[in-house]
């Protein structure tokens, strides 16, 4: 017997003037006012989407996740929650789970992929770099670990 569930929008607190291009599995999360979520993305419980946010397709935004004001997630970008800390998957205890905090004004280039972090306001994050470290000044980071370069 297949235990199925389906992707799709449910108990989601939704701001004013919100687009969203279906498929997409969108569920316990909250997105701002005027925000945007592109197909085959996947947005879980607890995340919030600031007012003016684009999330382009292919994007994976997991629980712990705060995306501010006016940021742009390009297509492909995964955040990610669990650091293996143990040698191994957490296995849904949430306990070993990482929070990741983005500012207002942030931008991710495709494909990029956001360890558990905190990123201040006015960055931009260039496409494919993996961002292992907090970021606290404004600038332009890319490649993998992530570093300033301008
Ligand atoms: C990071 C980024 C903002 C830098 O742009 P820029 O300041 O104009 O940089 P430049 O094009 O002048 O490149 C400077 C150097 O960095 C390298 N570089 C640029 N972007 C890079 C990236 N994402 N990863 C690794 N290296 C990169 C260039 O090859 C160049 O190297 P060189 O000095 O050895 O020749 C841009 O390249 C980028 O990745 N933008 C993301 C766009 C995106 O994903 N949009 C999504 C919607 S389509």
């Amino acid at each position: 017997m297949i235990k199925e569930h389906y992707s799709g929008i449910k108990d989601v607190e939704l701001g004013k003037g919100v687009k969203v291009v279906h498929p997409v599995n969108l569920y316990g999360c909250s997105l701002g006012d005027d925000s945007f979520v592109g197909p085959f993305v996947e947005i879980q419980k607890g995340v919030k989407i600031g007012n003016r946010t684009k999330i382009q397709s292919h994007s994976f935004i997991c629980e712990l996740v705060t995306i501010g004001e006016d940021c742009f997630v390009g297509h492909g970008v995964m955040f990610i929650n669990d650091l293996f800390s143990t040698g191994a998957p957490a296995q849904g205890d949430k306990s070993l789970w990482k929070s990741t905090q983005i500012g207002n004004r942030v931008s991710i280039g495709s494909n990029a992929t956001i360890l558990p972090v905190i990123v201040c306001d006015n960055v931009v994050i260039g496409a494919g770099a993996v961002v292992t470290k907090n970021i606290s000044e404004p600038g332009i980071y890319y490649g993998n670990p992530a570093k300033k370069r301008k």
